[in-house]
């Protein structure tokens, strides 16, 4: 069955540990946070203390979805702080093969993200060194915009790419009960929502609607 991991950066910020508790009983698989730099993408939001205040208000996974450029640094903060799961982009990394064994080499699980320009044929040198990729359906930096189609392609490609290599596909961005059906037909494992889980209040429903 398909993991849901709803994108905090849609909640209340005010109340996130009561936010992250809510999805926890609502059946959430994950909880994705998205970090923004203000660089890599025109807007600002989380830091690694920000993980480190969520990270005893559940027991599921942190996955941390690092918008910035040169990731380098930042990567054990987050990791220290609480991440299980770290993904970074490909375009904002000079060396992705280094930055993603420096992933790993904190104990953690590493993802790698691709813009929605991006092309899979970044990927086939790095398969070895990644749990996760992620195809962003939409340009990075904001929740509530709409699902680009064309990145079902992409999905299907990087599922033939995978073969029986243990990497999941997470898809982030415009996912709704419609689109989530077709990534998950297209082959993805993981779908992140923020806009379709928190709208109207009802988390629980919300989640399995997009399952
Ligand atoms: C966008 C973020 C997404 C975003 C998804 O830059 O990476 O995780 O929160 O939001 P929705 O589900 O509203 O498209
Ligand atoms: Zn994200």
């Amino acid at each position: 069955m398909v993991k849901i991991a709803p994108s905090i950066l849609s909640a209340d910020f005010a109340r996130l540990g009561a936010e992250i508790e809510a999805l926890e009983k609502a059946g959430a698989d994950m909880i994705h946070i998205d970090v923004m730099d203000g660089n890599f993408v025109p807007n600002l939001t989380f830091g690694p203390a920000l993980v480190k205040a969520l990270r005893p208000h559940t027991s599921l996974p942190l996955d941390v979805h690092l918008m910035v450029n040169n990731p380098d640094e930042m990567v054990p903060w987050f990791a220290s702080s609480g991440a299980d799961i770290i993904t970074v982009h490909f375009e904002a990394c000079r060396h992705l093969d280094k930055t993603l064994d420096s992933i790993r080499r904190c104990g953690i699980k590493a993802g790698v993200s691709l813009n929605p320009s991006t092309p899979e044929n970044v990927l086939p040198y790095v398969l070895d060194k990644v749990d996760q990729i992620l195809v962003m359906s939409v340009n990075p930096g904001f929740g509530g915009q709409s699902f680009i189609e064309n990145q079902l392609e992409k999905i299907a490609r990087i599922k033939d790419m995978i073969g029986e290599q243990k990497i999941e596909i997470e898809v982030d961005g415009g996912i709704n009960p419609m689109t989530a059906s077709e990534c998950i037909a297209a082959g993805a494992d993981i779908l992140v929502a923020g806009t379709s889980v928190f709208a109207g209040g009802d988390y629980q429903k919300n989640i399995s609607a997009l399952r």
